[in-house]
């Protein structure tokens, strides 16, 4: 495996490829890998004949009093795995690789923006969008990978690219969750042993929230409510528990078919999130 840290080495072997008629997939990521990530390299591996991996963890994409300087860096573990997985290229730019001192340039996803980890988030999918709209103007791969985990962040990146005509496929592939049915994530290091154990009943509740919604038990608001005094009860601050479109993530009204539940809480310090996505037939 190749390690890359500019743009222009990043471009010269993409060109090498393009002459030897190779396709390119590409899976975007801040590190500390897991096997979230390493699903979303597999399903790269699998659509294209070269694969590059690129480990940023993104300024921009931080509110203030983030956890970005906390945020877990692990190059050389994320190295191996990487390796392992027979990735051909790690592109790993630093800061001022990827920013310019006055850079002045920023995306934002109106409408799908705005709420939900947005709304407590300031800025954070503009710069989002941002870095990833830079990664596929550096990589112009034909196809990118991304993890429905991070729900919003996919309908933010699909509405980016279809709007701006970027010449991406974009791909995702479904939440990876340990067996106790925590979605893995880089932020899940940050628990306690008894936060661990708390954890899984995220998405419990998104579970039972969807068996509700089937049944045709209760309204919409009733059951967010009930799920957000449940979670509270068993030790979380939720943030939000929303049933919603899946398509625009407009609030879901009771005829519609096509379903997402987004939920975000923090236990103690950490913030998790998790999502499940349905259909449902009228
Ligand atoms: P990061 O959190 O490192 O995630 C990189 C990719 O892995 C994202 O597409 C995310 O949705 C996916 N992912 C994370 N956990 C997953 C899980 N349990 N199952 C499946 N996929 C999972 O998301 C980002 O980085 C950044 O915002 C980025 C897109 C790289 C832009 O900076």
């Amino acid at each position: 495996m190749q390690v890359i840290q500019s743009i222009e080495q990043i471009r010269q072997l993409v060109r090498q490829w393009r002459q030897l008629e190779k396709t390119i997939g590409f899976v975007p990521t801040m590190g500390n890998l897991h096997q979230g990530h390493l699903s979303l390299v597999e399903e790269a591996q699998k659509c294209a004949d070269k694969v590059i991996v690129s480990i940023f963890v993104n300024p921009t994409q931080f509110a203030p009093g983030e956890d970005f300087t906390s945020y877990p860096r692990t190059l050389q573990e994320d190295q191996e795995k990487l390796e392992n997985a027979q990735v051909d290229v790690l592109f790993v730019p630093d800061r001022e690789e990827i920013y310019f001192p006055d850079e002045s340039t920023r995306i934002n996803v109106s409408g799908l923006s705005e709420q939900y980890c947005g709304a407590s988030r300031t800025g954070h999918f503009s710069g989002v969008a941002t870095v990833v709209c830079k990664l596929l103007n550096i990589v112009q791969p034909d196809s990118a990978v991304f993890g429905q985990k991070d729900f919003q962040q996919l309908r933010v990146i699909q509405r980016m690219v279809r709007d701006l005509n970027i010449p991406v496929k974009i791909k995702s592939m479904p939440t990876f969750r340990g067996l106790d049915g925590l979605a893995m994530s880089s932020r899940n290091s940050y628990l306690t042993p008894e936060q661990k154990a708390t954890a899984p009943e995220l998405y419990q509740a998104l579970l039972d929230a969807k068996e509700a919604i089937l049944a045709c038990r209760q309204g919409y608001p009733e059951i967010e409510h009930q799920q957000i005094s449940r979670l509270r009860c068993s030790g979380f601050d939720p943030e939000y528990f929303v049933i919603c479109r899946s398509l625009d993530l407009h609030s879901a009204k009771s005829d519609d078919t096509d379903l997402v539940i987004l939920t975000a809480a923090k236990l103690g310090k950490t913030r998790l999130i998790d999502n499940i996505e349905f259909i449902k037939k009228i």
